[in-house]
């Protein structure tokens, strides 16, 4: 097993603009257009943190908070927030501008995403640790650790009547 490495060694950074072909008919951006920007930062941050092939398995709360329209200058923040045993979770954070009303930053969405690290015969394989150095890392830790307890628990439930 590889040492350990920190959050920001990982972090990911994207940008992208709202296109006319990314809204529908209110001009509010598509849930499924933004879900692949998400999947994508969320994927680069999990493969250069585990430096191995990595694939979604789950993705979780997912928030859309505000609108995001045609010109919209999206900026998404992808973290690995904590790594389990062959699981991590990356957390997601879309911030956009539009330049024609406001450059102010408004927080468009959230969402969290679980990726497994395979092997070289597609088998679940442990990942490197990750250390969490500032507060807010330390938060977003545990509260990965609070959100993977609730899912189990949730599993248990339902399997169980
Ligand atoms: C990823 C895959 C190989 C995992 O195999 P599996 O036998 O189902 O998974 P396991 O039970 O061995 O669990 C593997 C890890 O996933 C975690 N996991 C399982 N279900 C989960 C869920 N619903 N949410 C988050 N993590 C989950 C487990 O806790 C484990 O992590 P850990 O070792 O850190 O505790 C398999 O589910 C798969 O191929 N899925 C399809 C992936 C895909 O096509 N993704 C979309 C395109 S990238």
């Amino acid at each position: 097993m590889e040492n350990a490495k920190t959050v920001k060694q990982s972090q990911v950074e994207t940008r992208d603009i709202v296109h006319p072909s990314d809204v529908n008919a209110y001009n509010f951006v598509f849930g499924g257009h933004m879900m692949s920007l998400l999947d994508k930062a969320a994927c680069i941050a999990a493969y250069t943190h585990a430096r191995r092939r990595v694939t979604t398995i789950s993705i979780d709360n997912v928030r859309f908070f505000k609108p995001a329209t045609v010109g919209t200058i999206l900026t998404i923040k992808a973290s690995v927030n904590r790594v389990f045993n062959t699981s991590l979770e990356v957390g997601l954070k879309v911030v956009g501008v539009h330049p024609q009303i406001s450059w102010q930053p408004e927080v468009i969405c959230h969402a969290y995403m679980t990726f497994v690290a395979l092997d070289e015969n597609g088998k679940p394989t442990p990942i490197p640790s990750i250390i969490p150095e500032t507060e807010d890392e330390i938060r977003r830790f545990e509260e990965a650790g609070i959100r993977r307890d609730a899912r189990k628990k949730l599993t248990a439930q339902l399997e169980a009547k």
